[in-house]
């Protein structure tokens, strides 16, 4: 038993050092990082002014979130060096009234980014002319709340297409049009953390947008392009809650539109890799490394708002 013992106590030492130390350099890592991502972007934004037109590209721009990011960033151009923000969504009514709402050059471009012609067409208008794309945020995304029988496949595909493939495809369409200095900010959520039955194909495409987003910060470094990734936990005002489970849902520390883009923006600006702009997301990230997959998964799955029947 005292064997046992022994063995027990220096197991929990052994493996909470090893934790200890691996999150310590994590940390150190990721500041290095960023005072490098910084210093390159200040040195290329500097020597890069010319005729280009500076831009700012936002999907999923006609409602919720990415309507806020496009508020928020008409209310501070100078502060991203940006003199025309592209909005992108299916919706033109409300693309174009957002436009309006502004008071800065806006451009709505109403297209449903799914189908491949829609990225054809944002390439060949970024032909037209020399622009700079200073900021691209890849909001645009759905969620379905469900077990994979019941969203059925057509739904689970458009999950895909949506969050993953649409994300790469602006990035790659952009991308050649983007200098030292820019940003690139994919919203990904609370749920790329683990996997949650019951939102499961949402969680893994979130977790792709993620870890693909960590992956591409390091490639752009060399550049001065930095990648941050938005992981919000719920946000009460916007459409999803109500596509995704059938109901209108206020759940426990949910957040604001407003209070999602005020404190992701900040690490917008701040070149950081990672914004978890609630309470909930935070500690999903620090604790959730800590514990074994299955009872993470379980807890996020009591959290999940269940679709209504
Ligand atoms: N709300 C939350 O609780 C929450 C939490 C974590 C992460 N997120 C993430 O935050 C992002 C924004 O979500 P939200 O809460 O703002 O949702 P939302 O209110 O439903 O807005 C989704 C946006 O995406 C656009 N969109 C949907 N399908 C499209 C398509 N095929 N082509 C072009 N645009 C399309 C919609 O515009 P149209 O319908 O006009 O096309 C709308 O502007 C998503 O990526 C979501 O996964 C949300």
């Amino acid at each position: 038993m005292a064997i046992l013992k022994e063995i027990y106590s220096r197991c929990v030492s052994i493996s909470g050092n090893i934790y200890f130390f691996m999150g310590l350099l994590g940390i150190i890592l990721s500041i290095a990082g960023n005072i490098l991502i910084r210093k390159r972007a200040d040195k290329r934004s500097v020597t890069l002014r010319d005729s280009a037109r500076r831009i700012a590209v936002v999907t999923g721009a006609s409602r919720g979130l990415g309507c806020g990011y496009v508020r928020a960033i008409a209310r501070q151009m100078d502060a991203f060096d940006i003199q025309e923000l592209w909005i992108i969504a299916r919706n033109r009514d409300k693309l174009v009234a957002l436009a309006r709402e502004t008071g800065v050059p806006c451009l709505p471009i109403p297209v449903d980014l799914t189908s491949g012609r829609s990225i054809e067409v944002i390439r060949e208008m970024l032909s037209t002319r020399d622009y700079d794309v200073r900021l691209l945020i890849n909001c645009a995304g759905i969620g379905n709340s469900g077990t994979s029988e019941q969203i059925g496949n057509r739904g689970e595909q458009m999950e895909i297409v949506l969050n993953d493939s649409v994300t790469v495809a602006m990035v790659q369409t952009l991308l050649p049009f983007m200098r030292g200095g820019s940003r690139i900010v994919n919203i990904a959520s609370i749920a790329a953390f683990q996997s949650i039955p019951g939102f499961n194909v949402y969680a893994a495409s979130k977790a792709f947008v993620l870890s693909y987003s960590r992956g591409l910060r390091s490639e752009l470094a060399s550049r001065g392009i930095s990648v941050t990734a938005v992981c919000p936990y719920w946000i009460r005002d916007t459409g999803f809650i109500e596509h995704a489970t059938g109901e209108k849902a206020a759940p426990f520390l949910s957040k604001t539109t407003d209070q999602v883009v005020r404190t992701s923006l900040r690490a917008i600006k701040g070149r950081r890799r990672l914004s978890t702009p609630s309470i909930a997301s935070f500690l999903d990230l620090i604790i959730g490394p800590l514990l074994p997959d299955i009872v993470l998964s379980r807890i996020a799955a009591a959290f999940n708002l269940k679709r209504k029947k």
